[in-house]
């Protein structure tokens, strides 16, 4: 294991390992004016969300560390308290790459980047009008994080308007991530699209509690086979199943043709991994009980 003292490395080095780890990150491609009225669009990736009621975004706009200036996009905020934080798809991505060349701040980067601007409702920087989802903003707060190249300014943001557009929902009108389909920065040049494959769910039931690792038999928690995912799903179940169940998997063919292999456990957990893959938690369960009972740690 790699242990790093923050205090060690150059700070160049360890930005680069920060956006590796912190990773992938969703991307504000925050737009804004100057007090004069000039656009300005940015990408700036140190973002989340963090409060739904109220809502509230946070990114953050760091001191260059080539030169320790500070970005056009700090002091347009600073001076106007109005911004537009647009989604980022993948088929926006390239155009939003370009948009993060550092130029002047008479540059409007709607143009440089190709990008079409669209009137606001409640705040005077313009909309993406090529983002799928566009949030109008009035800043909160903006903390200084430090004075030295790298340090960052969190802009806190309250979001005063959505606007998303009706083709990336689904039948019941929820965001399709198929349909958004977002991109995520990672280190270096790395980006992730967040649609497709890529996209899986994990339906962890909240509303009762699950056994645990700790009620897992040893032959299934230590199983060369199963790995922690597969134990999660396993251990997520309430109780272990009960003992007819278990007595009713013995009759399936599967298991006798298990006891002829040269490693049985291993064989019935391969097994149970298909179930799992399946999401037939119940029956994976009762097949991984069973060879505790059948074939104890063969
Ligand atoms: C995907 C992406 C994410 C970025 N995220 C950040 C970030 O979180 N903070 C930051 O200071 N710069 C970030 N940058 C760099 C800025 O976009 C770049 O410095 C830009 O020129 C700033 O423009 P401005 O001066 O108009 O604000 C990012 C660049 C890209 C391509």
């Amino acid at each position: 294991m790699l242990s790093i003292d923050p205090k060690s490395i150059k700070p160049v080095d360890l930005h680069q390992y920060l956006l590796a780890c912190v990773a992938p990150r969703p991307i504000a491609f925050v737009s804004t004016m100057d007090a004069e009225g000039r656009p300005n669009l940015a990408p700036y990736s140190f973002f989340n969300a963090f409060s739904s009621n109220p809502p509230v975004l946070v990114f953050s706009s760091n001191r260059k560390a080539s030169d320790n200036t500070t970005k056009d996009t700090l002091h347009n905020v600073r001076e106007t308290g109005e911004l537009v934080v647009n989604a980022v798809s993948f088929s926006m991505a390239r155009q939003m790459a370009l948009a993060s060349v550092e130029y002047p701040p008479e540059i409007n980067e709607f143009e440089k980047a190709g990008f079409t601007p669209l009137a606001s409702s409640l705040v005077r920087p313009y909309r993406v009008a090529e983002s799928p989802a566009q949030l109008e903003c009035r800043v909160r707060e903006i903390i200084t994080l430090g004075d030295q190249g790298g340090a960052g300014h969190l802009i806190i943001c309250d979001v005063v308007m959505l606007h998303i557009n009706e083709n990336v929902l689904d039948e019941r009108g929820r965001v399709d991530p198929h349909k958004i389909d977002l991109v995520g920065r990672m280190g270096r040049f790395y980006y992730a699209r967040a649609s497709g494959e890529a996209v899986y769910n994990i339906e962890q039931r909240v509303d009762r509690f699950g056994m645990g690792f700790d009620q897992l038999p040893a032959g299934i928690r230590h199983s060369r086979v199963l790995t922690g995912n597969h134990l999660a799903q396993l251990a997520a179940l309430p109780q272990p199943p009960d003992a007819d169940a278990i007595a009713a998997i013995g009759e399936d063919p599967r298991m006798a043709a298990i006891r002829n292999a040269a490693h049985p456990l291993d064989e019935l957990h391969r097994l149970v991994q298909m179930e799992l893959a399946k999401e037939d938690v119940a029956t994976a369960a009762c097949m991984a009980w069973w060879g505790e009972v059948a074939l104890g740690n063969q």
